[in-house]
């Protein structure tokens, strides 16, 4: 079954949307679109009654949540009717945010959480956190910003394959069409969240003809005939905008 991602212009190049309960990875430079994209995908589900997660590691939901309500999305809305959750998972010293809002979108899931305050929880404590959010409320679509940070949870980098290729696969049987958000760095360079997950998408941000250009390319999307060249995107009110192809 596929699920329309509420992106004007993107469902008709993946046939329709995006095949349920599968991972997909929307990356691009700081900038770029991916938190659109993310939260996007998120209120389109929720519009329709699928509960939305959206967990951050890095950046403090309050200020996601501003940014994205300057969109026509109704975010606010969707936040006071639970549709749409915000977690903020990362390091202990971000908690305190959105004290008004904090009953409704960040009930406490203290368990099992060891680390000291201040440091990136581990990822397999990131996962445990989102599984119980995950069954409590009934999530459907879930966008995780970014795994880039799961990455800065060891410095040995063997292991940092292996604990990103463990946190994917544990997502898989979590029975949510997720959407991880990662900083691209070298487009050319493979990482192993691109290998682990169902489909890729990258975002581009570059000077084309003394003009800032934003693109979004289908790198790849298991099962599906998909589009593969450089799409215009442009931004609207309403959040982001597949336009003409790019360049022939
Ligand atoms: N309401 C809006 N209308 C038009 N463009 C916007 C609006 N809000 C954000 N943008 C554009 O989106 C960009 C940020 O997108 P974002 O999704 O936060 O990117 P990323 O998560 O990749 O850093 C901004 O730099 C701005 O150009
Ligand atoms: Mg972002």
């Amino acid at each position: 079954m596929r699920i329309p991602t509420g992106i004007e212009g993107f469902d008709e190049l993946v046939q329709g949307g995006l095949l349920v309960e599968r991972v997909y990875l929307v990356s691009g430079p700081p900038g770029s679109g991916k938190t659109t994209f993310g939260v996007q995908f998120l209120a389109h589900g929720a519009a329709t009654g699928e509960v939305g997660l959206y967990v951050t590691l890095l950046e403090s939901p309050q200020n996601i949540v501003d940014d994205m309500s300057n969109y026509a999305m109704n975010v606010p809305t969707l936040i006071k009717m639970q549709k749409l959750l915000f977690a903020d998972l990362g390091p202990r010293m971000e908690y305190g945010y959105m004290d008004e809002l904090h009953d409704v979108i960040t009930p406490e899931y203290e368990i099992g959480r060891s680390s000291a305050e201040g440091d990136a929880p581990s990822p397999a404590m990131v996962f445990k956190e989102i599984a119980s959010y995950v069954s409590e409320y009934n999530v459907k679509r879930l966008v995780i910003d970014s795994v880039s940070a799961i990455r800065f949870t060891t410095n040995d980098s063997s292991l940092e394959e292996k604990e990103m290729s463990r946190f994917i696969r544990n997502l898989k049987k979590l029975g949510c069409t997720t959407i991880l958000l990662s900083e691209l760095t070298d487009p050319d360079s493979y990482t192993t969240e691109q290998f682990a997950s169902h489909g890729v998408i990258f975002l581009h941000n570059f000077l084309y003809e003394k003009t800032m250009t934003r693109a979004l390319q289908i790198i790849k999307m298991r099962g599906t005939k998909h589009d593969c060249n450089m799409r215009g995107i442009k931004f609207t009110e309403k959040g982001l905008n597949v336009v003409d192809f790019l360049d022939g």
